[in-house]
């Protein structure tokens, strides 16, 4: 097992788990003939069940490494992130799309913000849907229902895979950052997939293989330049984009997570790739590090997403940054309510929007995405469901 000596040493029992999970990723090697591709590597490092990162104990979010989580996501940093999202979803909510669905819904914070928003709104759903791979988050979400929104907690279901139809709006926060991406480097102008062998007693390293031409997906073949460079693919986002599509009878998706078009994804200049890990709140290129203890993430390619949209019936209804659809959507406004001289109140609040939307933290590398199917959003009389206000300035959907 990799150490580093600047990041923390998990516990015991910890490292036992990792361990195990790392005897099963050797096996699967072992069956692959001593390779795997990353994408089933990540998987497993993710969510093998019981061991993956996702499926297993680890804390996972929170605001520092004391607390044992690795990472802090919108919802949990402020509620104002839902309060804003539930002045979007408010008016379709009221436009006959009475249900939610959220994807990986993290502590389930955002469902017990988001309720408690749109019960204030006055656009309460029937129902809200949370589709959600671990049990133990699960657990922790039925938790933060209970403490945090009592009264609203019985409008909750579950899902442990889609359901074959939906109507309403959805909603996914850094969910397709967590799927597992293959990975591909370009090395003297050649294209080989970057996988995964064994090294050492349990330890695991990249090894690329050559590719034939007919195997280098299109979205690298085309990109300028023989430079060297390391990169990503999506297949998994993307295919679930589709099977959201064949889900959605009627309603918006809404996605937010970091990336870009593929213009700027594929860019010759970005030779690094993507791929991230984070340890308690250390952010590093090893996804070899503590099988099952760290977080693995690509960044989204946002055309991959638009494309797979279209091909499942969708519409890109909106694509800007987040910065530009939480101030359209009217942030500010929201926290305008609170009384600038209570700074005890007043200064966390504003300190944590501030990070939601600057350039230089979440506003720009982060994106929204809506997705609609079976929906007429267009101002003035001819419609069934009023326009996106998220999206009225600065919509770049244009850049897909
Ligand atoms: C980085 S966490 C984000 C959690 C939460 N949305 C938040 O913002 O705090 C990623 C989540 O996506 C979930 N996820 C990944 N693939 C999924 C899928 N196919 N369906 C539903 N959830 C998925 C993971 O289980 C995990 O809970």
């Amino acid at each position: 097992m990799q150490k580093v000596a600047s990041l923390p040493l998990p516990p015991q029992d910890a490292l036992e788990a990792s361990n195990a999970l790392a005897l099963c990723i050797g096996d699967a090697i072992d069956a692959g003939g001593g390779w795997i591709g990353f994408d089933r590597y990540m998987s497993m490092a993710l969510y093998a069940p019981r061991l993956g990162y996702y499926s297993g104990g680890a804390a996972k979010f929170g605001r520092d490494a004391r607390d044992g989580s690795d990472f802090i996501t919108a919802p949990e940093l402020t509620p104002f992130f839902a309060r804003t999202l539930a002045r979007q979803f408010a008016p379709l909510i009221a436009e006959r799309l009475p249900a939610v669905m959220e994807f990986g819904a993290g502590t389930g914070r955002l469902a017990a913000d988001l309720l408690l928003a749109l019960e204030t709104e006055g656009a309460l759903p029937s129902r809200y849907a949370i589709v959600e791979l671990s049990g133990e988050l699960r657990e922790r979400q039925r938790q933060t229902l209970t403490e945090r929104a009592p009264h609203l907690a019985d409008r909750v279901v579950w899902h442990d895979t889609l359901p074959e139809r939906f109507e309403g709006v959805i909603v996914g926060n850094e969910v397709l950052d967590a799927m597992p991406v293959r990975l591909f480097a370009r090395e003297g102008g050649r294209w080989y997939e970057r996988g995964v062998r064994r090294e050492g007693a349990a330890g695991f390293a990249y090894q690329d293989r050559v590719l034939a031409d007919a195997e280098i997906p299109a979205a690298i073949a085309a990109i300028p330049g023989d430079h060297d460079m390391v990169t990503e693919t999506h297949a998994e986002a993307e295919g679930f984009i589709r099977a959201v599509g064949a889900m959605l009878a009627r309603g918006v998706a809404f996605f937010i997570d970091y990336g870009f078009p593929a213009s700027e994804y594929y860019h010759p200049q970005r030779s690094g790739g993507t791929l991230m890990c984070h340890y308690r709140h250390h952010a590093h290129p090893d996804p070899f590090l503590y099988p099952g203890l760290q977080d693995i993430t690509a960044h989204v390619n946002f055309t991959g997403v638009a494309e797979a949209a279209v091909e499942a019936a969708m519409q890109v209804a909106g694509f800007c940054s987040q910065a530009r659809f939480l101030m359209n959507a009217g942030i500010t406004e929201l926290l305008m309510t609170l009384d600038p001289n209570d700074t005890r109140a007043f200064l966390p609040a504003a300190n944590a929007v501030q990070k939601l939307l600057s350039e230089a933290e979440m506003g720009e590398l982060f994106k929204v995405i809506a997705l609609s199917r079976g929906m007429r959003m267009i101002d003035g009389d001819d419609h069934d469901a009023p326009a996106l206000a998220g999206f009225q300035r600065g919509d770049r959907t244009h850049s897909l």
